[in-house]
């Protein structure tokens, strides 16, 4: 198993769900986060105040999936997040030990199944 952890702009996040739960993968976290990639500090001047913001928005999308689906994830995400100009976000990947459905007690990759004999809540 694997956490995708993908730092995106917000006005993504649509079409990468989407495309996620298109290809079986309904089951995310989103989380607002401020960070700060490449020195791109914003100055900005307001009132004869110099403020410097070194961190921005971005919103963090956490996926934990299969290895064998990362890949597509990937692309999916690379696919709908990218504008081709700074600030388009990063990617990274991660081991994950276990995973455990607190209902039913399972644990395992049968965790990670999409739902798709459940109608959405
Ligand atoms: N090494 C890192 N560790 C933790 N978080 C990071 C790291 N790099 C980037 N991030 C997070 O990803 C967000 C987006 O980064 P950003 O897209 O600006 O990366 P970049 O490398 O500067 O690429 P670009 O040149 O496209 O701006 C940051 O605001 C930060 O939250
Ligand atoms: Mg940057």
């Amino acid at each position: 198993m694997k956490k995708i952890e993908a730092y995106i702009r917000h006005e993504r996040f649509e079409a990468i769900r989407a495309e996620l739960f298109a290809i079986g993968l309904p089951s995310l976290t989103i989380i607002e986060s401020l960070g700060s990639g490449r020195g791109e500090a914003i100055v900005e001047h307001y009132r004869g105040a110099t403020e410097t913001l070194h961190m921005r928005p971005k919103l963090k999308i956490e996926v934990v999936l299969a290895d064998e689906d990362v890949e597509a994830a990937i692309e999916a995400i690379l696919t709908h997040a990218g504008t081709g100009t700074i600030g388009d976000g990063k990617i990274f990947v991660y081991h994950v030990e276990r995973a455990l459905r607190i209902r039913t007690g399972e644990e395992g990759e049968e965790v990670l199944e999409s739902h798709e004999t459940e109608a959405p809540a």
